[in-house]
């Protein structure tokens, strides 16, 4: 347990989400940076001196920290179970960044060694904390749309072969690879989406997918397309791309119901319909996590700060170690499906 209820924390990998998960604890009155590491010396030393902290470049000297509560690990997918792991066998506390790992056996790993450990596991889903998933979440509980017939799912975004995959010498050292981002556009970018379509409906009974490779020179799938029955009797679809031209981008989750029909658009109720009912999509005044915080929010804060009281509190965090997994085991549905030109059932049996 943390002295005096403050959590001290480290952030790891100080590239494009580490400093996002550095503003998330700032903004967090119950925690406390007391490290950054990365292995690319120049941002070590631009963050410790920034926060006034020490720097690593080691994430093993790092942890040999007694004073170290926790740690936000902001790497490449490939270095998410690793790090994880060893993070618990030195008794820390671990936030780990989307996809939490590249296979179903690293998340159970990860799953076990942290349980074992007695420390607490959380993957950033940070959408799940925004405003229109929630009420979405509500109102699907309180079961306004009725009986699920269809969701759909679609995440058509863009991201440039020159400017992202291959922008530079790091990029290219893990984007684009099946051994080191463990995917392409369904286990980067379709995975917030995916996230909050099986937070929506529910465990998937069997699925059919199919992925491929369209107009980018990587290895990992910049396309891919799903049809799912869900448990609850319900059909779904969906669609993930990296190919759609930057002006054309959508990122949209529909549910039809035999009482009711949303819309979600980005993370807003776009479309909300229920029978008998008159409801607005915009509400005027929106519960949530939002009101309990007296500074701006971004999601990461939000999230951060449930990590945070999770320890505090002793209590697993909303999203923990067995909630990150299910968008994983999904998008490994979706590639064991396409491999082997069959449907995959749930649960799905980690061949990897
Ligand atoms: N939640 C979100 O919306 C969101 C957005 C962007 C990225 N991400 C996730 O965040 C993670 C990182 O992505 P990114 O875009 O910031 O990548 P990035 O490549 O910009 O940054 C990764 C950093 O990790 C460092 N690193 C590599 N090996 C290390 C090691 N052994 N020890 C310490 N540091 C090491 C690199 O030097 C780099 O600075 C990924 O899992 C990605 O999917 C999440």
């Amino acid at each position: 347990m943390p002295r005096s209820k403050l959590v001290r924390v480290a952030v790891v990998g100080l590239g494009a989400i580490g400093p996002v998960h550095i503003e998330g604890y700032k903004q967090c009155e119950n925690a406390e940076i007391i490290a950054v590491c990365d292995t690319r010396k120049e941002l070590v030393k631009k963050w410790s001196k920034e926060l006034g902290v020490d720097g690593y470049t080691s994430y093993i000297e790092l942890l040999k920290r007694e004073d170290l509560d926790a740690v936000s690990i902001c790497t490449p997918h490939y270095l998410h179970a690793p790090m994880t792991i060893a993070a618990a066998v030195y008794g820390k506390h671990v936030l780990v960044e989307k996809p939490m790992a590249t296979s179903l056996m690293e998340a159970d790993e990860m799953i076990n060694a942290c349980r074992e450990a007695g420390v607490k596991l959380g993957v950033i889903f940070q959408s799940r904390f925004a405003e229109g998933p929630r009420r979405i979440k509500r109102l699907l509980e309180e079961g306004k749309l009725g009986r699920i017939v269809m969701a759909e799912a679609i995440v058509k975004w863009f991201r440039s072969d020159t400017k992202y995959y291959h922008a530079d010498k790091w990029a290219e050292c893990w984007r684009g690879k099946w051994s080191t981002e463990g995917g392409g556009a369904l286990i980067n970018q379709a995975i917030h989406t995916i996230d909050l379509f099986q937070w929506f409906l529910g465990d998937i009974d069997h699925l059919y997918g199919l992925y491929g490779t369209y107009t980018h020179t990587i290895n990992v799938e910049d396309t891919a397309v799903a049809v799912l029955k869900f448990k609850n009797g319900a059909l779904g679809v969906l669609e993930g791309t990296v190919s759609m031209p930057r002006e054309f981008q959508e990122t949209k989750i529909t549910i039809l119901g035999s009482s009711g029909y949303v819309v979600l658009e980005d993370r807003e109720v776009k479309v909300l319909k229920i029978e008998g009912e008159e409801v607005k999509a915009k509400e005027e005044k929106e519960e949530g996590v939002k009101e309990t915080l007296k500074v701006r929010p971004n999601l990461h804060a939000l999230q951060i700060r449930d990590f945070v009281d999770s320890i505090i509190e002793n209590r697993e965090p909303l999203v923990n170690g067995e909630e990150g997994r299910k968008s994983l085991e999904i998008i490994q549905a979706i590639y064991m499906s396409s491999r082997t030109g069959q449907p995959v059932k749930f649960p799905v049996k980690p061949l990897w």
